[in-house]
């Protein structure tokens, strides 16, 4: 039996206003329930307009997204229920604390006051940021805002979670409470997509991977499939590099 797609994208077609050529031409994807999706290319491939179509912030040109048996087009207020986005770029109030962050967020996804203390108060123990939890933002260090914008694209527990780019830029021990903490929330049932350009974490993190280039799959599979299919080369990233290339990108 085929098992359920929890996403799927058909013909997703984007051009910017004044650019020559589509940022995404033609992606198709499908997402299994449960799955820990690792969305990879190089820098310009297109990952960050998927994921700013997935949660709805961008509008395709043409093409459909079907989240959940639900079309974004048609009921994009049912899908965004479902689901949390943590962007590539922070996205948090520098002049408000961790916790009146944390309330924010929660307020927009519509959760009660309690729940969000409640919720906050267990994210901020489980990254570390407890003792911090009242100070403002603008005095915290990149990795404690990368922890603090995970929380905040979580805090009302999605059952479908985009994470663009989300270990970028952070030290060692951030990144690794970071991807623990993803593993335990997907064993929970939380459907995982995720962008990134490190293969020796993708290969690690993965259940399936898609590797797109100019806004088109180049090849899809579980990292072993891709080294089954591959046997020239020893990892992920060689893979990656065989089917990309070496020219330096944007
Ligand atoms: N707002 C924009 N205006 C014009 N071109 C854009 C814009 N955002 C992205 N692009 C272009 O679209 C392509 C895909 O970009 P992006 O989705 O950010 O890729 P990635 O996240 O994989 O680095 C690139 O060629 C990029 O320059
Ligand atoms: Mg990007």
């Amino acid at each position: 039996m085929e098992e359920k797609a929890i996403i799927v994208i058909q013909d997703l077609l984007k051009r910017y206003k004044n650019t020559a050529k589509n940022a995404l031409d033609s992606l198709n994807l499908k997402v299994k329930q449960g799955d820990i999706y690792g969305l990879l290319g190089p820098n310009g491939a297109g990952k960050t307009s998927t994921i700013s179509m997935l949660c709805g912030l961008l509008p395709p040109d043409s093409g459909e997204i079907i989240i959940n048996g639900t079309n974004l087009r048609s009921k994009p207020d049912k899908v965004k229920a479902m689901i949390g986005v943590v962007p590539q770029e922070i996205a948090l109030f520098e002049d408000l604390t961790a916790k009146e962050n944390l309330m924010f967020f929660g307020r927009m996804h519509g959760l009660k006051k309690d729940e969000i203390n409640r919720r906050g108060n267990d994210l901020l123990e489980k990254f570390s940021l407890t003792e911090k939890s009242n100070k403002r933002v603008k005095t915290f260090s990149g990795g404690m805002k990368r922890r603090l914008n995970l929380m905040v694209g979580i805090i009302h527990g999605p059952e479908i979670l985009f994470l663009d780019e989300p270990s970028v830029g952070i030290d060692v021990q951030s990144k690794n409470v970071i991807i623990e903490y993803l593993k335990e929330i997907n064993r929970s049932g939380t459907t995982i997509i995720y962008t990134s350009h490190l293969m020796e974490e993708a290969e690690k993190f993965c259940t399936e991977i898609s590797i797109i280039d100019f806004g088109r799959e180049i090849t899809k599979g579980k990292p072993s499939e891709l080294l089954e299919n591959n046997k020239d080369c020893e990892n992920l990233e060689d893979v990656f590099l065989k089917l990309t290339g070496r020219n330096v990108r944007e």
